[in-house]
Parts: structure tokens; C-alpha cells; sequence
């Protein structure tokens, strides 16, 4: 299998390489709306399975709808290894604000889209992507989502988007299948958590892990500069370097790059063949400072 380098973790019962891929960049502008080349986005899809990724990341509010739509057009039926993740708790107003939805109802209603529009019987793991300010308690929105998994709609959950001290709450309740943070070699705010993972052995899917992400943790235009001067001196490229980093940098780490382009999405995969000398890895660590 072409990304086999990256090392494999097992996530939903399922052995998978440690490189998957996240559907966000799918749609269209501001994460809103169709794509201007909606078979591109689908050999995107067709071509990461090709390549060996088995994690798919996804949610019925990226577009709304179109990145499922578009996963299911490519790709059902799906691989019987491949692991469909989606979230609840987010939603879209009509001007594209991302906003909570977090209440009960609006969680079961979320899995309902999510099945319709993937096509599926039962959602592999759903992730509870936590956003502050809802007026609902993590433990009361974690509930409900464990009553999801009682009633059959998901399988398994994981959280997105927590500290610490949720995660601890949330092992007290049920098994996490998986974690997903903003996480990556300018953005270590969650450096925390992802030991939290690791000494539980919870899959941590790093999200932004090119460097989108609007949080820097400690760095700045330098550190953007050097990210791009290490890559010159590694002989790779920005985003292979960022993703060569983060297989390094933990086991329990699978990253879910997001790419609209068949082009980018092959340079971003060939990261697993990349190897960096320890000279360049302890500059990226020193890099940004973690937490
Ligand atoms: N749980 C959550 O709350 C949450 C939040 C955010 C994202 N996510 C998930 O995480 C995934 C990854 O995050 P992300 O897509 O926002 O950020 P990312 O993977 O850090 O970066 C994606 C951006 O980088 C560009 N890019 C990708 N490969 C490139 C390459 N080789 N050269 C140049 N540019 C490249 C993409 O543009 P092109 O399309 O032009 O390649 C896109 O603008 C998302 O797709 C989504 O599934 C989850």
C-alpha cells in the first residue's frame, strides 16, 4: 500500500494507516455551498482510497451537505476497511457562520443527515465536536450521543475540539474511539491532550495539521518563514514537511489533511516516504514551544 510507511494505528476496531484525509475543502468557497469542479473533488476522494487512506473525515455542515453527498457519490459502497468519521454539534446559519448544535434533538438530527446523506445504516464514529457558549453541558450533549449509540444510528464515539479535563470526563462514561484537535508543527495548544491520548492509547486525528489553523501557539511569520526554509533544506515540500513532522512526533497521531486538489492530495501522501534528519526535527520541535 502506497502510504504503509506512515505506520498504521487501529481506529474503530480497524487497522489503518496513520495518514487519512478530511473532506473539508470539498465545497465550495468559505466551506459553503457546491465546488466549481464537483468530479475533481470526487477523484480526490476515489484517488485517497486508491492511495491507501482508510480514515475519511467528514460532517453533514461542511457545505451544508455536499462533502457527504459527494463522499457517498464517489465512494459508495464504501470499503469494508475504511472508517467514516463524522460530527454532531456543529451546524451552518445562512450566511455560513459555523454555530452549536448541541442540544439533543439537534444531535439525533445531525446522525439522521449524516446516515441519509452518506448512505449508511450506522455512522463507524461520530465525534462530539464540542463548541463553547451552547448553553448545554458537555456531559448532558455527551449523553445524548451515547443514547445514539444505544439506538443504533453510530457506533462509536469520538470528541472533537475538547480540553484535557473533557476528555477525563468522557473515558468516566464510555470508551473514545478517537480525539481530533487542532494540532500541527505551528499550532501545539493541545500538546496536553495529545499525552492524554497516548497514555490512553486513543487515536488523536490532528485537524488544520497543514498549518490552517487561525491559532498559532508560540510562532509567528518566523516560524511560518522557517517552516518553509526547513522544507527547502529537507528537499520536501511545506505541507510534507508539516505531516512528516506530525507521523514523528507521536504514534497515536493520524493526520487528516484536507485538499480539494488530486495534485495536492498525492503530495501530501507521499509525506509518509518522508524522512526527516534529526537536525531538522529538533528545529521543527523547538519551533513552537508546546501548550
Ligand atoms: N473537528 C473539527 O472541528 C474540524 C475543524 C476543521 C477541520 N476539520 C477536518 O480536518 C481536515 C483538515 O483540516 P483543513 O482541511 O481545514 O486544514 P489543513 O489540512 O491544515 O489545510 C488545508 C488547506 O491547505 C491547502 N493544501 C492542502 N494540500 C496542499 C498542498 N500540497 N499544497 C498547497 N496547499 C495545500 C488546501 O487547499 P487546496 O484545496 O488548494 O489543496 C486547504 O486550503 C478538514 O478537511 C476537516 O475534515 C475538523
Amino acid at each position: 500500500m502506497p502510504i504503509a510507511a506512515a505506520g498504521s494505528l487501529v481506529v474503530a476496531d480497524r487497522r489503518v494507516p496513520r495518514l487519512g484525509y478530511g473532506t473539508m475543502r470539498l465545497t465550495g468557497p468559505r466551506i459553503f455551498g457546491p465546488p466549481a469542479d464537483p468530479e475533481e473533488a470526487k477523484r480526490v476522494l476515489r484517488r485517497a482510497v486508491e492511495l491507501g487512506v482508510r480514515v475519511i473525515d467528514t460532517a453533514w455542515y461542511y457545505g451544508p451537505d455536499v462533502a457527504d453527498e459527494l463522499l457517498a457519490e464517489a465512494l459508495h459502497p464504501y470499503p469494508e476497511d475504511l472508517v467514516v468519521i463524522t460530527k454532531l454539534g456543529g451546524a451552518r446559519g445562512p450566511d455560513a457562520s459555523w454555530v452549536p448544535a448541541l442540544r439533543p434533538e439537534e444531535l439525533r438530527a445531525g446522525a439522521e443527515r449524516d446516515l441519509r446523506l452518506l448512505r449508511l445504516d450506522t455512522v463507524p464514529v461520530a465525534h462530539l465536536r464540542w463548541l463553547e457558549g451552547s448553553g448545554v453541558g458537555f456531559t448532558e450533549a455527551l449523553d445524548a450521543l451515547l443514547e445514539l449509540v444505544r439506538d443504533g444510528l453510530v457506533q462509536r464515539v469520538g470528541l472533537s475540539n475538547v480540553d484535557a479535563a473533557q476528555l477525563d470526563a468522557a473515558l468516566e462514561r464510555t470508551p473514545v474511539a478517537s480525539v481530533s484537535n487542532a494540532y500541527s508543527v505551528l499550532d501545539r495548544t493541545h500538546e496536553d491532550l495529545l499525552a492524554r491520548c497516548e497514555r490512553e492509547g486513543i487515536p488523536f486525528l490532528p485537524f488544520f495539521p497543514l498549518g490552517a489553523s487561525p491559532v498559532r501557539s508560540g510562532s509567528g511569520v518566523d516560524a511560518d518563514e522557517r517552516v518553509s526554509e526547513l522544507a527547502a533544506r529537507a528537499g520536501v515540500s511545506r505541507t510534507q514537511l508539516a505531516l512528516a513532522w506530525l507521523l514523528h512526533r507521536s504514534p497515536v497521531l493520524l493526520p487528516i489533511p484536507g485538499t480539494s486538489s488530486v495534485a495536492h492530495l498525492e503530495e501530501n501522501l507521499a509525506a509518509a516516504d518522508v524522512e526527516l534528519d534529526a537536525g531538522v526535527l529538533a528545529e521543527l520541535d523547538a519551533l513552537t514551544p508546546p501548550g
